[in-house]
């Protein structure tokens, strides 16, 4: 946040944040790079910062053995015996390390907060990855169980759960694990809200190195399998077609920038790529969609639940218009019309086949981040029928007089719309 905002107004424009991320479960992925950043003390501060908030956090961390050379490359099975015991050491190193930073960093964070404590135990149950292409794989393992209800109790007792990529075998082996997919089996098992991965990058660039800040499931995949592919297999576990599944969300933090987790978890704009299990994507409408926009918002008119508007006032303010594209189909769609120091939120409507599945909520937040970008301080809406889902997505009621003049003039007193206003 390299702008200098007020605290106050910057404490009132994170609230509805903090209120949605309470008691919430995280899983958060520091691999072996990320563990190794200049900047790893900060994000562990920032950590600390969102359990003293009250998510619940489970943080899975990686060493080297995976993600490098040894033990994957050793010649024998024996040798890569002989590495585990100095990696196994290795790894219970960082977690001591973690938890002292996190001790230490609880007391730096705030002052009346000291008190966390960070646990780890035997949670997962790992077996063998076997003999791949001829190779014995030795110490070299994957998940077989999570054990959800232990983790679930601490973190039901407040505390921050540390998972080390190892696993114990039933026979009393122990099993190196990739910590990128041990975070997506660990945040599948315990159906967590959010999986967060930190990488060296604000989250997926496109082809002109522009940060990408939402992507759909079948898209980040395409777009991390080569480079990430870990990520990917965690990605794929949380977030699936399940109903339940369809508010959780995936997401890719830089580790080396200070400040990048709180700033996507607190921000309209964020400052990685948040992943959605849909298809959906959401993208500036064109001249083909304006067919499928009005027949979104012709039942809608005649119910006077949104204001007439024409094709040719679609047409000629099509830029303002955005659609949420599932697969060819609009299934939702929204506008934002700017004045001079305001904008209205307009024609917001989702297909009723498709409501209730955190839709019209994507179509507002990307109608407010186009304002935001804009650098507008306001957006109204006025409303007939839905004054309680914009109160409860931080509008607040207010009048006519809050209305840009030229907005004045037309308001239509026979349909008495209610005027919302929500600070950006
Ligand atoms: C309002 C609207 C866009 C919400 O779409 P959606 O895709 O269902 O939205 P979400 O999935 O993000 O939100 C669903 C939640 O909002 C609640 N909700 C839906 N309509 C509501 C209303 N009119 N008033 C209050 N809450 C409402 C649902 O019960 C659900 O609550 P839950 O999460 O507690 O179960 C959709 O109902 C719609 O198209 N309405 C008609 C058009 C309209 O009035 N637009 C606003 C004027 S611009």
């Amino acid at each position: 946040m390299a702008e200098a905002i007020d605290p106050i107004l910057w404490f009132r424009r994170a609230s509805p944040y903090i209120y949605l991320h309470r008691q919430k479960t995280f899983v958060l992925c520091l691999d072996d790079q990320a563990m190794s950043s200049d900047n790893v003390s900060n994000v562990l501060r920032d950590i600390t910062l969102l359990h003293s908030l009250g998510v619940r956090i489970i943080l899975v961390h990686g060493s080297c053995a995976l993600d490098n050379t040894s033990p994957r490359d050793s010649k024998t099975v024996d040798s890569k015996r002989d590495d585990i015991k100095a990696w196994v050491s290795e790894v219970g190193g960082e977690t001591h390390q973690l938890i002292a930073e996190l001790s230490a960093n609880a007391h730096h964070s705030s002052p009346f907060y000291s008190d966390l404590v960070a646990c780890t135990g035997n949670f997962i149950r790992a077996q063998p990855l076997g003999v791949m292409n001829g190779e014995d794989q030795g110490p070299l393992g994957k998940t077989r169980k999570v054990n959800t209800s232990a983790i679930s109790a601490l973190l039901d007792d407040d505390m921050l759960v540390i998972v080390p990529p190892i696993g114990y075998s039933l026979t009393g082996e122990t099993f190196v694990l990739d910590c990128k997919a041990l975070a997506g089996q660990v945040a599948e098992a315990l159906s967590a809200d959010k999986l967060i991965y930190f990488l060296p990058t604000h989250g997926v660039q496109d082809e002109s190195s522009q940060r990408v800040s939402e992507l759909p499931k079948a898209q980040a995949i395409a777009s991390l399998s080569k480079s990430h592919p870990g990520v990917t297999s965690g990605i794929d576990a949380l977030l699936t077609s399940d109903l339940d599944a369809q508010s959780r969300r995936c997401h890719l933090v830089s580790h080396t920038h200070d400040g990048a987790l709180l700033e996507e978890l607190f921000t309209l704009t964020g400052s990685g790529t948040i992943i959605t299990p849909g298809a959906a994507l959401i993208r500036t409408a064109t001249l083909n969609d304006i067919d499928a926009i009005r027949a979104l918002v012709a039942p809608l008119e005649q119910s006077g639940a949104l204001i007439p508007r024409s094709i040719d006032a679609i047409e000629k303010h099509l830029e303002d218009y955005i659609v949420l594209d599932l697969e060819g189909a609009i299934i939702g769609c929204g506008a934002l019309h700017a004045f001079e120091d305001t904008a209205e939120i307009a024609s917001l409507a989702t297909h009723p086949g498709h409501r209730d599945q955190d839709y019209g909520e994507r179509i507002l937040s990307a109608l407010l981040h186009k304002a935001a970008q804009k650098a507008l301080p306001t957006v109204f809406v006025l409303t007939t029928q839905t004054e309680h889902w914009f109160l409860e997505r931080g509008f607040m009621r207010s009048d006519q007089t809050a209305l840009p003049l030229s907005k004045r003039a037309t308001y239509d007193d026979r349909r008495n719309s209610k005027v919302l206003v929500r600070q950006l």
